[in-house]
């Protein structure tokens, strides 16, 4: 690209300007968004995996409805990104086939087992509060149509974890002792993992200091995640639940918690494609593809002849 384009689009962005799809960009800011817009489309359709498990299980009426509505909150949150990605010129096919064959990311979290109904109200409060504290920021992402699509799907957010969170409230305060241990249980497994969601540490982040260029990304991996620590610990106080790191604790000089290590061969581990449930999420997911042939054949069938009558 020749740098005068280059320059001033850069200065379009330093003047806190919005890119719309249409405008000129450069190729690397055009392929870092496709491939985080994606990725991101690819973690909330996976995601509704783990917690679907428990939707013929849930223990009442309301609470099958609550989680039936968050399940299909995350699809439709799915369906925005991959909508907002192909105005950046790539289509849905290739995104899912990067899904499928293992050549796109997306979101650790989702590799690890709901084992029990404890694990539907801590995904609710920590995974979904810390895609929260991870998605606010993007409302003000330089590219307009993924901005956009994020103001609607945190709205959506913040439902899903108040009701995470009510639920656990409920099992810990009204709850038996084995119902607190069960909730105590699934917070010691999901703790670790969700500081991860936040992605590695700054200074082995390799997209950061050029998506924090372009107004990409508004905060870095590190600042995220200490400022979901500070809140949980909060929450983790009114619930009655014990964080599992015993490093964890308030220091009044730095105005935040200093907090345990985090095991990144875990977390390069499991993004490499061997975490708990990885092959199982992914077999999923090209099963849905496969059965769902039919329907898309059925609907461009249908589009098609609506076409032809309409040039008739
Ligand atoms: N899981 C899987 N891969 C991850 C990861 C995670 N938690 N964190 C980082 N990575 C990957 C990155 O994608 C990158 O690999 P790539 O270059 O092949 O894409 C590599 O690790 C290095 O990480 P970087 O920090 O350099 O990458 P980014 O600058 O892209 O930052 C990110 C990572 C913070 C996750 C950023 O991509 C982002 O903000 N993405 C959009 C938000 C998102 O995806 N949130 C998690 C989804 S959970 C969700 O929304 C569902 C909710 O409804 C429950």
């Amino acid at each position: 690209e020749d740098a005068e384009r280059m320059a001033r689009f850069d200065a379009r962005i330093d003047a806190g300007e919005y890119i719309e799809p249409k405008d000129w960009m450069p190729a690397h800011y055009r392929k870092t968004l496709v491939r985080q817009i994606s990725q991101h489309a690819h973690s909330e359709i996976v995601g509704m995996l783990p917690e679907g498990n428990w939707i013929t299980r849930a223990p009442t009426l309301k609470r099958k409805a609550i989680l039936l509505a968050k399940v299909q909150d995350e699809a439709g949150h799915g369906l925005y990104l991959y909508s907002a990605a192909e105005t950046l010129g790539v289509s849905r096919d290739a995104m899912l086939d990067a899904l499928h064959t293992g050549a796109a990311k997306y979101s650790s979290i989702f590799n690890y087992p709901t084992l029990s109904w404890a694990d539907v109200g801590v995904i609710g409060w920590l995974v979904d509060g810390a895609a929260i504290m991870n998605q606010v920021p993007i409302c003000r992402c330089s590219y307009a149509p993924y901005a956009r699509a994020m103001i609607r799907v945190c709205r959506e957010e913040s439902f899903h974890q108040r009701q995470g969170f009510e639920s656990l409230l409920t099992m810990m305060t009204d709850g038996t002792p084995a119902q607190r241990a069960m909730v105590q249980d699934a917070v010691d497994r999901w703790w670790w993992p969700s500081l991860m969601m936040f992605g590695p540490p700054d200074d082995q982040s390799p997209n950061s200091a050029q998506s924090m260029r372009w107004g990409i990304k508004r905060n870095s991996n590190d600042e995220l995640r200490q400022k979901f620590v500070d809140a949980a610990v909060e929450q983790a106080n009114v619930l009655g639940v014990a964080l599992p790191d015993p490093a964890l604790r308030w220091n009044a000089a730095r105005g935040h918690h200093d907090f345990g290590a985090i095991d990144w061969s875990e977390f390069w581990r499991v993004v490499g494609g061997d975490g708990p449930c990885n092959r199982e999420r992914l077999r999923a997911r090209v099963q849905a593809w496969e059965d769902g042939a039919w329907v898309r054949d059925a609907a461009l069938a249908y589009a098609r002849r609506q076409d032809a009558a309409h040039e008739a």
